[in-house]
Order: C-alpha cells, then structure tokens, then sequence
C-alpha cells in the first residue's frame, strides 16, 4: 500500500515511436471537454521495441482509430495509465477520441477550470491528462490546435503559436459557440502544449528584435485588472532585449502570450509562445504590489522568457535532466536580475534563499544532486537544489572559464544541439569544448548530493613574507547515497572542482595585490583559486604582515565555508571589502556568533531572574533590557558595527539598499541548521533580543534614518527607490520592537500613512506581532478594503500565519474557515499554511506538537485534492530529525498518521516515505 514505485536514470531507453504532427481538436462543453487527437506517428528508428505504449490518466475513450479503421477491443490494451497497442505499421496516423471533466479537476494538472475559463498545465506530467499520447520530453512534435467554446462565457481561445483561423460554429446544438485554430511551428514536448479559453482583458505591445522581427506581445489577465499589467509587459519586453544583448538569443515567434490564472500550482510555465503565469507573477499595482512583488515579476517574466532557448529550443532528454533547463535558467534570470536591479542585493538575496531553502533540502531525508539518479514522483523533484543548487553549478562554470568562453560555450550548445532533446553532460560539453577546460571532474556536482564543507585554514610567515592558505573538502555521504547503496546503486564520491574567489585586506581595509608561489608578477587584487583536490595549498609571497582574507567572494561557490573568523577580522570585513557579498556575510558571520552564545545561555537550565554571562561567553553590552532574557551576550563592538553600517548608508557611495540587507539578522531556519539539535524557542528568544537590545541601543539612529529616508513623489518599483524604502522599513521594524507606547504610534502612523504597498505590509508585518488594539483595527480594516483583491487578502493570511504572538496557532485554524481561505486555491493555502509552516518554527515546531497537527490536518484533506500542493506542506517536515526528542515524537506521530492514509498520492507518499526512512 501507498508504495510509489522507484523511476531510474539508468533504465532509459528511447521512445518505441515518434511523433511528427499532432492534430488536437478540443471542444468544451459544459460539465465535460471531448478532445481528438491525431497522431501521425513512426518507429524509431533507434528503438527495437515493437509496442507502442500512450501514457492516459482519468481519460474515457470514446474512440480509437488506426489509418482511419476504428480499432476493435482486442487490439489495444487499456488501464489506469495507459493505452497499448502491441504491433503498430511503420508509420501510421492514430486517432484517439477521449472525454475529459476539465470542472473536477483539482490537481490543476492537464485541463482545469478556473474562475475566468480554462487553462492547461502540462508539466511535468500533465498532458496525459488531456489525452493519450507518448507523454515524454524527448518526443517532439509540431502540434495543431483547434479550441471550440461558447463565445459569450469564453471569448478568448488561445493555444501555442500563430493564429491560423477562427470562426462561428453552425449546426444543431452549437449556438453561440466559436472556434479558433493554433499552429505551432517549432517541434515540441507535450510538456510545452498549453491552451485557454476564457473571458480575460488584454494588454498589448510590440518588440521589435535585432533582426527586424515584430512581435506582437499580450499579457492576459481577469476582466477589470488591465490596470495591473504595465509592469508585466515592461519585464517581458526588457527580457527580450536582455536575451539579444547578452547571449545573442531572440525572440523565435511572432505571438508572445502570457496568459496570468489565480489557481496554479507553481509560478508560472514556460509554454511555447503561450506562457501561463500564477496572478502573483504578473499583477501589480504599487497600492497592491510590494517592491519585492514587482521584483519577483521582473525575475519570474525573464525566467519564463528566456526558457524559450533554455527549455524550448533545446529541451531535456528525460525529466532526471531537469535541471538542464532549470538551473540554467535559473542562472541566467539571476543574471538578468543583477543587471536591472542591483548585482550585490539580488546575490546576497540569492545567498540568503539558497541556504535557507537548499541546504537544508541537501542535509535532509529529500537530498538529492541536481540531477537525482531515481525518483517516485517527478512533481517533488522541482526543488531549490534542481532550481536554485542548478543555478549554482551553471555560475561555477561561468566563474571558472570566464565570461567570454562561457558566451562561446552557450553558443556551441545551440549550434549542436537545437531543436534536441539532450543531457546535462551536453551542456557541460559545450562549455568544455569553448573553454578548453577539463570539466570531467566538474561533472560531480550533477551526480553527488550534500552540501560541500570547505575547511580554510592560513598561516602567515613574516620572515618569509608569506601567507597561505590550506583548503580541505569534507563531502560525507547524505541520506540519498545511503538509498541509492541500498538499491544497489552505490554512488560514487569524490571531491569537487570548483571556483574559490578570494582577496586579501590589510590592517587599512586596503586590497592586497596577489601573487602566488610560482607566478612571475602580481595579478590583481582578486583570485579565482581553482579547489579540486581533498586538500590544496595556496602560497601567497610578499604579504608583509598578516591580512585578513576574504573567502569564497560573490559566493563563489555552494559550499558551506569553514574560517576561524575572529571577531576583529569580521568587523574589518563588515567595514572594508570591496565585494558586497563578504562585507555582508562578515556581519551574518558576526551576528550568527553572538546569537548562537545568546542561544546556549538561554537554553540552559539556570536560576530565574539569573543575569550574567557565564565566563566563555562575551560580555559587554552597553545597555540591558528588563527582560529575564538579558543579552549581556552581545559585545558593545558589535552594536558600534551595527551603528556604522547604519551611517554608512548616509555617506558618498553609500547603498540602502545594501545597508538594508546587512541589518537583517540571520533567519530562525538558517540559525537552526547551525545547531546540532535545534532548540526553536531559544533561536526565537535571542533573535528577538538581539533585535529588541539593537531598537534600544541605537534608536536614536533608527529614528533619524527614518525620518531621513522618507521618499517624496510618486512611487517607482526601481533598485534606487526600493532600496530606501528597505532600509527605511528595517529602521521601522527595529523600532517596532521596542513595544513602548512611542514605537507603537510610530508602527500606526506607518500604517495610516502609507502610500504604498511595501510600506502598508512593513506596518502591517511590524503590528501582526504586537498584541495592542491597533492591531486588529489594522487587520479588520486592511481585510475591508482589500477582499476583493485576491493577492491582496494573501498577504493579509501570510502576515497573520507569520505572526510571533502565542495565539498565532489557533488564529492559523480560525483563518482556514474564513471567507478569504479556500483549500483549492494554492495560493491561499501557500499563504496560510506553508506560511506557518515554514516561516514560523516557533509556532510550527512547537513542543505541544500543534503546529505539526494542523500541517498534518492540511496534507491529508489536500492530498486527494491537489497532491503537488499537499506535498509541498509535506516537505516541510523534512528537518524533524534534528528536534529534541519530544519533538521528534510528536512530527513521528503526524508523519505515521499521514503515511498510513488510504489511497496516499504517490507525491506525498514519497516526502512521507522519505522524511520516516
Ligand atoms: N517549468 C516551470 C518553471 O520553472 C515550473 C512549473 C510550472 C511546474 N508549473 C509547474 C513544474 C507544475 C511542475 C508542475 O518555470
Ligand atoms: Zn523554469
């Protein structure tokens, strides 16, 4: 029972046929669709076997035809899955008729009802929902489609490609109905098929490409939001110069569509010509957007647009490539995004997302490498290591060939492999070929799970001038080699190549120009040291006196990095590297230290009222809070840092923006991994008063910054704007902590005086954890204004499931019978319960095991729903094994109640699986 069965990398084998046209016909009617497909088909030619085997999910066959002979029952073989014929002529044309219940459908995979029509969502694994068909990457086909709809409720029929005709239908029982006819002329995977028919507003522009090529662009939303798609465009067409001046790349067809929908399971999709985009990703309106929505549009469009070469054109031979597409697309839209932002906040954002999401995804029972050797259910294996980890691998390579090779390499792998479906290892062997660099031992960050350990060590000789630096890799094995040896799959382990950019800074703050033992001159103030070995030395010569290095510069690299950093070096760091990364991790660094000493001494067991340091701990805070939860733990040079970062936003050259990020504290998730067992409420407890001693020590700085960042005129999405309204909101946030009744009059006149989103939610964020009546007021009156806003009242749950207050909980399970919650929408209960979930650990990992019950509630009344959507809460389970042991045995408990559920979707099934071992 409920065992998902294991896919392997390793059995691929060709498809038995190939398709070279596809004809679709699909006519909606009410309660139902039928849909006609026509096959012309082939043996593949690279393929022995004879049988021809049509994947079909909750498909009914009406009809099946053969070079136009209808097919008696004996000749084909149908199940749950699938539609086999045993013999098949060599080429032949297949045509199946099948009827579909595009209304049930709430797994919002294949056809699927919305509130404004109809839309399709194809992959990984869709398209077998809409009709039969070899439903697999490497098989592509030219598809033709014809869409018939009643006019009146779905005006709007759209498929991939060009229009080629449309019209009224005539006869019986077709009044008021219409047709229009899609052709696409790029060969694809059925993974790229998409189709619409709705009643939705349009908004149209033109690009004109390099080569003269007019593309006509339109973005489709819900009647009356075509005031909320400006920005949408702006991206799309941003996206399509970026791509032509960058890598060479343009726009392939003349119709660009993207098409936004309020039920969908991820972001958005990268259908031929015919994108279709979750609301969240195309909807703004500075009253009802943040900065960071309209950043995450601008990311999420390019991502979309730029798969059509880096998915579409050359696609992946199997979905255990997914990364392929994934990771470098990924790569290229963070690219896209350091270029129209600003390069240092969207890295460090990166950083911060990848070791808050894939590390521990990489330390946990779900570890995988970016290209995992089996899997049960391909929808869980569209992860931060495939996506962002993917990413990761794809800078290596650009860091360690450089920026041309790497444009010659992208190059070569579209002249070799265009119009293909292919591996990972084409791509890394077009990058080999341009660069002439050996990529072989490269290839093991596509085969090995876990995240990478660097032990730095240095060692300065002033007789000899010379300073080095010892790098060893530490690569144990994770839970995913312990599975593939017990299947019989041993994986093998070795170190990694990699990209180690370092500088070095004197007691000045002043880069050191670099030579190593062996080069004839110096090279710059900057290194790319090649790591490839279990140990490595780097000689530098003519150091006169021991610097401070700066390891791993712009993330070099998606390794854990391990440095006796002092606190001295640290703050040097903070104040003088040249790269915004390592000035920002300094402090990250420098914060985890002291709160990690606020964590020890607040777990451990001691007297009440108790108010010292114990002596390993260091002392010298300037001023204490009268709370039982003194920080005596935070060194007064810490809080003059942390008041110098603030200023320096002020100075010539100075960045908000940076200064923003730099005094964000390091995230509960990200401090948990570093424990050995995970104590929430202590992480809780000294974050919190780390913030609330720095809103006391400094809050004549938080203040004057505040009052001095206040923009005037109206609002702009830009990196420049933005960045004063993060650094503003932070001062806010910090403020907001002191609870007294100034700050807490500060907080509300944000609020009411907000002429923005972004300020509206940094007030509204700030209040949800104050337990005072302005709260509610702020709350009732927000829900009031904004209910008819769909991801308006999105924020309005995420604020409240966020929230520290003690009744955050309850107020969680209250929510979910609100008017504004619906279990079917994703976004809704994105918002609500992966919210909770995985942004609240004090909550979600409370010691009573409520938080584990209400997650546990959600998946299994979701599960038969919408399986991608009750995993995805599933997979937050993922760390239970590093609780205490009541913690422990409450998650076992849940997990156990999840696992034995009857009829359990493979998808849940696995995470379960997985997470119990
Ligand atoms: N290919 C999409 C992207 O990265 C991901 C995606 C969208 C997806 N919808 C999905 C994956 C549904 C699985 C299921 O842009
Ligand atoms: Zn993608």
């Amino acid at each position: 029972m409920n065992a998902p069965q294991t896919i392997y990398l390793k059995d691929y084998t060709p498809p038995s046929h190939l398709v070279d046209t596809v004809e679709l016909d699909i006519a909606i009617h009410r309660g139902f669709a039928r849909v006609t497909a026509r096959l012309a088909m082939r043996r593949n030619p690279a393929s022995s076997a004879s049988a021809l085997r049509l994947d079909g999910e909750e498909l009914h066959l009406e009809a099946l035809r053969l070079d136009g002979r209808s097919l008696p029952e004996s000749a084909y073989q149908l199940d749950e899955t699938s539609l086999t014929l045993a013999d098949t002529p060599d080429a032949f044309v297949l045509e199946t008729v099948v009827r579909i219940e595009p209304d049930k459908n709430t797994q919002l995979s294949g056809l699927y009802r919305s509130k404004d029509g109809y839309f399709t969502q194809c992959e990984a694994q869709g398209f077998r929902r809409i009709t039969f068909y070899p439903d697999r990457p490497d098989v592509m086909a030219k598809f033709r489609c014809t869409l018939h709809a009643d006019k009146a409720s779905f005006p709007i029929l759209l498929s991939n490609g060009n229009p080629v005709a449309q019209g009224e239908e005539s006869g019986d029982g077709n009044e008021g109905r219409h047709w229009a006819t899609w052709e696409d002329p790029f060969a694809k995977p059925a993974y790229l098929f998409a189709c619409v028919a709705a009643k939705l507003d349009v908004l149209e522009d033109y690009y004109t490409t390099t080569s003269g090529r007019r593309v006509r662009c339109a973005v489709y939303v819900e009647p009356g939001k075509l005031d909320q798609c400006d920005h949408a465009i702006a991206a799309l067409k941003k996206s399509m110069k970026w791509d032509e001046d960058v890598f060479g790349l343009e726009m392939d067809l003349e119709h660009y569509m993207i098409v936004a929908v309020g039920d969908f399971n991820m972001g958005a999709m990268e259908n031929k010509g015919l994108n279709i985009f979750n609301t969240k990703y195309v909807l703004a309106r500075p009253d009802t957007a943040t900065d960071t929505d309209y950043q995450n549009i601008d990311r999420v469009v390019a991502h979309e647009y730029f798969h059509n070469w880096t998915g579409n054109r050359v696609t992946c031979r199997d979905w255990f490539q997914l990364s392929l597409k994934e990771g470098l697309t990924v790569f290229r839209d963070q690219n896209f995004g350091m270029d129209v932002h600003s390069a240092g906040v969207t890295r460090i954002q990166e950083v911060r997302t990848l070791r808050a999401a894939q590390y521990p995804e990489d330390a946990g029972p779900m570890a995988h490498p970016i290209r995992p050797a089996s899997y049960a259910e391909i929808n869980n294996f569209y992860t931060a290591t495939v996506y962002e980890k993917g990413a990761e691998v794809i800078r290596m390579i650009y860091t360690l060939i450089g920026k041309q090779a790497f444009r010659k390499g992208m190059d070569l792998y579209f002249a070799r492999h265009d119009g293909q479906a292919v591996c990972c290892e084409d791509f890394v062997a077009a990058m080999q070929d341009a660069s002439g660099l050996d990529l072989t031992q490269f290839q093991r960050w596509y085969n090995q799970a876990g995240t990478p350990r660097l032990v730095v060590k240095s060692e300065f000789d002033a007789a000899a001038k010379r300073y080095t630096l010892t790098v060893t890799q530490q690569y144990p094995a994770t839970p995913y080699e312990e599975r593939m040896a017990s299947e019989g799959l041993p994986q093998e382990r070795g170190p990694y190549h990699l990209p180690l950019v370092i500088g070095l800074l004197d007691a000045a703050g002043k880069e050191l120009p670099l030579r190593l033992a062996g080069e004839a001159a110096v090279q710059g103030t900057q290194r790319v040291l090649t790591v490839r070995e279990d140990t490595q030395t780097f000689v530098f010569e003519e150091i006169t006196a021991e610097p401070v290095p700066s390891l791993l510069r712009g993330f070099s690299a998606p390794v854990i990095l391990d440095y006796d950093y002092s606190e001295a070096a640290l703050t040097h760091l903070m104040a003088h590297d040249t790269d915004a990364v390592n000035r920002w991790e300094a402090g990250q660094r420098l914060a985890t230290g002291i709160l990690m000493n606020g964590v020890r001494m607040l777990a451990a067991p001691r007297p009440t009222g108790w108010k010292e340091a114990p002596s390993d701990v260091e002392v010298g805070a300037a001023t204490f809070l009268p709370t039982p939860w003194e920080p005596a733990w935070v060194p007064a040079s810490y809080t003059s840092a942390i008041r110098s970062l603030l200023a320096s936003a002020f100075t010539p050259g100075g960045d908000p923006a940076l200064v923003a990020e730099a005094l964000v504290l390091p995230s509960e998730t990200y401090l948990a991994e570093q424990m050995e067992v995970v104590d929430p409420d202590a992480i809780h407890a000294a974050r919190l008063a780390l913030r609330q001693h720095l809103a006391q020590a400094l809050r004549a700085d938080f203040e004057a910054a505040y009052a001095r960042l206040a923009i005037h005129g109206p609002y702009s999405p830009d990196g420049e704007q933005a960045g004063k309204r993060a650094l503003r909101n932070v001062c806010l946030g910090y403020l907001a902590e002191l609870g007294d009744e100034a700050s807490n009059a500060l907080v509300v006149s944000h609020y009411e005086q907000a002429a923005n989103m972004t300020d509206t939610m940094a007030a509204l964020g700030a209040l949800a954890n104050l337990d005072i009546a302005a709260r509610h007021t702020a709350l009732d009156s927000f829900y009031t204004r904004w209910k008819a806003e769909a991801l308006v009242v999105d924020k309005w749950l995420q604020v409240q499931s966020t929230s520290r207050l003690p009744t955050t909980t309850a107020d969680v399970r209250a929510l979910m019978a609100h008017e504004a919650f619906d279990i079917r929408n994703p976004n809704k209960v994105y918002s609500l319960v992966r919210a909770f979930c995985a942004a609240n650990p004090k909550h979600f990992h409370a010691a009573d095991g409520s938080g584990y019950r209400l997650a546990a509630d959600v998946i299994l009344q979701l599960d038969s729903m919408n399986p991608q959507v009750a995993s995805r809460i599933a997979r937050t389970f993922d760390r239970w094994r590093k609780f205490d042991d009541t913690r422990q045995g409450k998650a076992r408990e849940q997990l156990e109640r999840i696992r034995v559920h009857d009829g359990l979707s493979s998808d849940v099934a696995e995470v379960v699986g997985k997470a119990l071992g």
